[in-house]
């Protein structure tokens, strides 16, 4: 089982660029069942999920060449309709293949995708969607079957504006007759991105960016051939400007949307830090002295919940209290435990953490729960005295392009072993 060992206490300074957003990749990607033409995605991080994702288009039937960020599909004709265990049971975001498989051939079967550590994760409210657009769906056997004869746009509230119920029923009005309109849809920057690239496939999509969608189905979408370029990952952005506050760092940034973070940046000013922006380049410079902030978790444009754990790792060593509030997912506190065995006074009642900050964390040996909780837990070690050793890695190798050889690019004294 691989490991990562770091022996904290470096500063991290220097430049850093942000890689393509792996949650924009993953529906643009899937977006291409739509269309039996050419499409050319370009900016793709090389990550895990993607090599999952791809191995699900090929398994239905799409031809995919893939080179260094970027990535060519095509295959026409029919596709396979059904979703293998083990590709959906390693990404829960397969589940997105279910809209665009039952919008062009009227029939989808994906296995449920389970829930993981930071939920239980539903696909209630995706299914209801496609139900109101008239889709029949089962479970058997594990698996949800769907079905339609006819698949008509309607309006659709969303109980919650889910990220990928969004993405799904988006991605199915865009080919079935009539006019949908989604009300209470998600507006994370992943969905405009997909948004934007399926216009440029020829959908008619209105509201962009809003919380009201209105889609005009049309005949055929085409390919895109000339290529999109994904955006920034906001995540690994907001991954970085942490990195470089939680080391009293001077990290740039580039290749990043900032406007993305926002909620960040101002949290991160209001704990004390230094930022600047100057020719595209976001500099964070870290402080001696960390000021205590507190963060709840919200949709977008709130303060994004896959940023939680990291800002957890960062209160542990701020100069005073701070309330951490989850609101997202259920059970999302968890790296809490793994930076308590590193020294850090956090008290957990039900969704939200009492953060005491200390003068200094101390290396331990800790587990990754999460993709999330794996960059938190590295952030933390970056920044503890002594040496901290992390497994999980399978997690992080989901989401994060290269961390280690970036991480050590600014300073840190970090390295990955394998450990028979
Ligand atoms: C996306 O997950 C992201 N994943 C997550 O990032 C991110 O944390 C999440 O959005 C919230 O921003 C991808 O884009 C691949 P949701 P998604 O549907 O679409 C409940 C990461 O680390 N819900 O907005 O699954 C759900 O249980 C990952 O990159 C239902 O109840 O998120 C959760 O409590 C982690 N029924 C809340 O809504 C449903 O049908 C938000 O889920 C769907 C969701």
């Amino acid at each position: 089982m691989d490991k990562i060992i770091i022996n904290g206490g470096k500063r991290l300074c220097g430049n850093v660029k942000i890689s393509g957003s792996k949650n924009a990749a993953l529906p643009i990607l899937i977006a291409t069942l739509l269309t039996d033409g050419k499409c050319v995605i370009d900016n793709v991080p090389e990550l895990e999920d993607i090599n999952t994702v791809v191995a699900l288009l090929k398994h239905l039937g799409k031809k995919i060449k893939k080179e260094k960020n970027k990535i060519t599909i095509t295959g026409n004709g029919k596709l396979r309709t059904d979703a293998p265990y083990e590709l959906v049971s390693k990404m829960r975001a397969s589940v997105l293949v279910a809209g665009p498989l039952l919008a062009r051939f009227k029939k989808a079967e994906i296995p449920l995708p389970g829930g993981c550590a930071i939920g239980i994760r539903p696909i209630n409210i995706h299914l209801d969607g496609l139900a109101k657009l008239g889709a029949k769906h089962f479970v058997a056997g594990g698996n949800v079957k769907l079905a339609a004869n006819k698949l008509k746009g309607t309006q659709i509230v969303l109980d919650f504006p889910s990220v990928g119920a969004t993405e799904n029923l988006l991605m199915t009005a865009t080919v079935i007759s009539g006019k949908t309109i989604i009300k209470n849809a998600a507006v994370e920057p992943e969905i405009t991105d997909l948004a934007n690239f399926l216009i440029k496939m020829g959908a008619n999509i209105k509201g962009i960016g809003t919380k009201t969608l209105e889609i005009k189905g049309v005949k055929k979408l085409t390919g895109c051939s000339e290529g999109y370029k994904i955006i920034a990952d906001r995540i690994e952005t907001g991954t970085f400007i942490v990195a470089s506050s939680i080391t009293s760092g001077d990290i740039k940034i580039s290749n990043a949307i900032f406007e993305h973070n926002e909620s960040l940046i101002e949290k991160i000013k209001l704990a004390g830090m230094k930022i600047s922006m100057a020719n595209k380049f976001l500099r964070v410079k870290g402080s001696k002295k960390i000021k205590p902030v507190d963060a709840a978790t919200q949709v977008y444009p709130g303060f994004a919940t896959d940023l939680q754990p990291l800002w957890m790792a960062l209160m542990s060593i701020a100069s005073g209290e701070s309330i951490i509030t989850e609101t997202i997912f259920e059970n999302r506190l968890q790296a809490g435990v793994e930076f308590i065995k590193m020294g850090a006074d956090i008290k957990i009642k039900g969704n939200t953490a009492i953060v005491k900050g200390i003068k200094n964390l101390t290396g331990a040996k800790v587990v990754a729960s999460d993709l999330r909780a794996a960059a938190a837990l590295i952030l933390a070690g970056l920044s503890a005295k002594g040496r901290t050793e992390i497994t999980g890695l399978e997690y992080l190798d989901r989401g994060y392009e290269n961390i280690v050889g970036k991480l050590k690019k600014l300073g840190a004294d970090i390295k990955r072993v394998i450990d028979n």
